[in-house]
């Protein structure tokens, strides 16, 4: 293999330290930057890691001039949607100016290949679902509209400079590594799954659900659950299929199959055997009824479905890891 060193910026990250793992596995060289903001060194399981920030141009010119990369997948983000709402310009900042240092980076040293972690909050409030690639955009966040701007950005790298991108908009990444040698550590956890978890532990009382009233079959909300190691699994192929000549593009990344927050909470309570009780609360401001995706696109271009998307694998994988990261006893 000649083109084996891959950059992943915020690869101490959740998605980006599976992926991290995976491209180790399959006989690739990643580079690691990562500022650890949100991200942890004991998460990289290998590669070489490098402690800089994206916000710096000077570290991340350093970083190309001292490597030779050959292509790049783009993590690293502030990805937190309330966050978003009361500090737009730091979202701004993270999720565009640093992507833009990057670009810069990539083109001053002829690095041409490019794959952007985007979002399902590109699209907003969807019209129809479910969502295909075509949906308009029309982001209700600070968050979701630095995603859809910087898919603009990479429009352009590509029409005037030559940049090949693919970004990779992602449903509701879940799951945790088979092995539980690294998984899914947020501070402040916002995602169900860990906090659904956290209750299975005993850490907190009770699940607070968002809304028990929407047009959905038990009025709870429903989400389309993407293993992470499906996710790391999209974006090596679709790095593969961009360094083989691949045309650049937009895909979704999820299962097609949307599933509610109550059935979530059953399905935790069947694969820990603990009792997670949940209380009602209102609604969040934002938060759609059902947000699904068409994963058609991504099937049709390179074969891609979801191996490892199953609930029960969703949720075994995750309570391993858990366990490991409260401390927990079987
Ligand atoms: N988790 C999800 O469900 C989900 C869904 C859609 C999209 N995404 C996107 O996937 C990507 C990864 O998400 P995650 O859940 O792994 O988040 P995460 O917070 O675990 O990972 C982000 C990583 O980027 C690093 N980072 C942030 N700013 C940086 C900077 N300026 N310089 C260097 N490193 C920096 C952080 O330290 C962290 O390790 C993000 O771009 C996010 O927007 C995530």
């Amino acid at each position: 293999m000649t083109s084996k060193n891959i950059l992943v910026t915020g690869g101490a990250g959740y998605i980006g330290s599976h992926t991290v793992k995976e491209l180790l596995r399959r006989g690739y060289e990643p580079i690691i930057i990562d500022n650890l903001s949100t991200g942890y060194r004991k998460l990289v399981v290998g590669g070489e890691f490098i402690q800089a920030d994206l916000r710096n141009p000077d570290a991340v010119r350093q970083i190309f001039s001292g490597h030779r990369i050959n292509a790049v997948i783009h993590f690293a983000a502030s990805c937190y949607v309330g966050e978003s709402v009361e500090k737009p310009m730091m979202y701004y900042e993270n999720n565009v100016l640093c992507g833009m240092n990057l670009l810069a980076a990539m083109l001053a040293h002829d690095v041409r290949c490019i794959i952007f972690s985007s979002s399902a909050a590109v699209y907003g409030n969807p019209i129809h679902v479910p969502i295909r690639e075509e949906h308009p955009q029309n982001p209700i966040n600070p968050y979701g509209q630095t995603k859809s701007l910087f898919e603009d950005i990479l429009r352009s790298h590509e029409r005037l400079y030559g940049m090949q991108f693919v970004s990779l908009r992602y449903f509701n990444a879940a799951g945790c590594d088979p092995e539980a040698e690294i998984g899914e550590t947020h501070e402040p956890e916002t995602h169900l799954i860990p906090l659904a978890l956290d209750v299975a532990v005993g850490r907190t009382p009770n699940l607070r659900v968002f809304g028990t009233d929407y047009d959905t079959p038990d009025g709870t909300c429903i989400r389309d659950f993407i293993h992470v190691c499906d996710l790391a699994d999209a974006h090596i192929r679709t790095l593969e299929y961009l360094m083989d000549g691949g045309a650049s593009a937009v895909f979704n990344v999820g299962t097609g199959t949307g599933h509610s927050v109550r059935e979530i909470i059953r399905a935790a309570e069947r694969v820990t055997g603990r009792s997670i009780p949940a209380v009602n609360a209102p609604r969040r401001p934002g938060d759609p009824p059902s947000l699904v995706a068409s994963a058609e696109k991504l099937k049709g271009a390179i074969g891609w479905t979801a191996q490892h998307s199953a609930l029960d694998e969703i949720l075994s994988t995750a309570w391993n890891w858990h366990k490991k990261l409260r401390g927990c006893a079987d």
